[in-house]
């Protein structure tokens, strides 16, 4: 039987629940991978938090110098999230020869080159299946099982908090607000919700998962990113009615033009796959010019998801000296040939107060048509305010930068001011 020491630095949500696992565990792990993992340290400040899940005063670190020398620790568990000390340790355990499993996708994605660096000089593994997707195997099977593939598309719902917080406006009609508190409460917001709903995390993820897909690096700096802040009720509901369902969706496509990446809310056809993951529930769908589609779903966030990965992690870096790196080209910065398109194609959902008088909709209209943008559908609304009515539209296929002057032409009139534009996914 191989014993493994692990240390755990930080016992949160997704700390605790990796340290309850292996605690539960233990023996099936004996059983079925000849592997005795046990956890011979932890960094955590909070001594009551420590105690609160067993684990013995011996065991609690009093810095991460004596966790580096510790020769009883062969992997080291990164779940406190954020880059410092987070970075500082990870690279302290590296260059102390010690293996590391993160889940930090803020870390991994800002710091890859120099975290794997360090990890190929110590011949040491660097794992991050956690670091995306919660417990959703998309890392292993980017690395290992779709590397055959020219991935040309992907498209993911991969914030557990933002599509929790969608899912619940969208069904009861629920406060953002009291929503935020609930994911909050049940663990799956960031310790800084700010990194959930305005799109950094997805970004933080998308970057790390798009840079494996096409083999190039793609810095969170290139993503194009937007958050569900301003989000209203109202246009949930107006695309419910239309057959839309509302997520924060990631966008990577690789195709003739470059590669796009693009973190926004995103109005989907309520059968497309994607429409109907809901809650916490994460998802990725991609497309391989092998494999086809492809959509691997499951719990985003949460503790006992997340420590699955950090486990699985664990047990493949104990079972395997020949480690896999980042399966991309992990370069410190993007490599110049790589064009990002920020002109991207896609149709548009419009919200448009516009004032109840004749004219109004063939302005409004002219003005799409000047900026080259053909509508599939107008709707005018009757629950109007103070003398305006909302006028909702869905165009064709069109570009960004297209809707953006279309956008700025019509609050130049008099007549109707656009309140909202969310893209739609075709
Ligand atoms: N805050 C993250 C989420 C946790 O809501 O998806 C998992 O990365």
């Amino acid at each position: 039987m191989k014993k493994v020491g692990v240390a755990i630095l930080g016992l949160g949500v997704v700390g605790g629940g990796t340290y309850k696992i292996l605690a539960e565990h233990r023996d099936f792990y004996k059983k079925n991978h000849n592997l005795d993992i046990v956890v011979e340290s932890v960094l955590e400040r909070n001594i009551a938090r420590a105690e609160a899940l067993g684990v013995e005063a011996s065991k609690i670190a009093g810095g991460m110098a004596e966790i580096c020398s510790n020769p009883d620790v062969d992997i080291i568990i990164e779940v406190m999230g954020g880059v410092e000390p987070a970075k500082t340790f990870v690279l302290a355990a590296l260059n102390a020869g010690k293996s590391v499993v993160t889940s930090n996708k803020e870390l991994f994605c800002k710091y890859s080159f120099e975290l794997e660096k360090a990890a190929k000089k110590n011949n040491c593994g660097l794992f991050y299946e956690a670091s995306c997707v919660g417990g959703v195997p998309i890392i292993r099977a980017l690395t290992d099982n779709l590397q055959g593939n020219k991935i040309t598309s992907m498209i993911g719902i991969i914030n557990g908090t933002t599509n929790y917080i969608l899912t619940k406006m969208s069904c009861g009609g629920a406060a953002y607000s009291d929503v935020l508190k609930e994911a909050q409460k049940l663990g799956y917001a960031e310790a800084d919700p700010t990194s959930d709903v305005e799109g950094y995390d997805a970004a933080y993820k998308l970057s790390i998962l798009s840079s494996m897909a096409f083999h190039t690096k793609i810095p969170y700096t290139d993503i194009y990113r937007e958050g569900i802040t301003s989000v209203s009720s109202s246009d949930i509901f107006y695309g419910k009615q239309l057959g839309y369902a509302l997520k924060l969706l990631a966008i990577g496509k690789n195709g003739a033009n470059g590669i796009e990446a693009r973190v926004h809310p995103a109005f989907i056809r309520a059968e497309h796959p994607l429409a109907s993951v809901n809650d916490s529930f994460n998802a990725v769908y991609l497309t391989g010019d092998c494999v086809g589609e492809v959509m691997l779903y499951g719990r985003g966030a949460g503790a006992a998801p997340t420590a699955s990965a950090i486990v699985g992690d664990v047990i493949y870096c104990a079972t395997h000296s020949n480690y896999v790196y980042s399966a991309f080209n992990n370069t410190e910065k993007a490599d110049p040939s790589v064009k990002f398109v920020t002109n991207f194609e896609s149709a548009y959902y419009l919200r448009i107060a516009a004032k109840d008088k004749a004219g109004v909709l063939s302005k409004v209209t002219s003005v799409l048509s000047k900026n080259g943008i053909s509508m599939e559908r107008v709707v005018q609304e009757k629950d109007g305010v103070e003398g305006a009515v909302p006028l909702v539209i869905i165009t064709h296929e069109t570009h960004e930068n297209s809707v953006k002057k279309a956008v700025a032409d019509i609050n130049a009139t008099d007549i109707a001011k656009v309140e909202a534009v969310i893209r739609v996914v075709s």
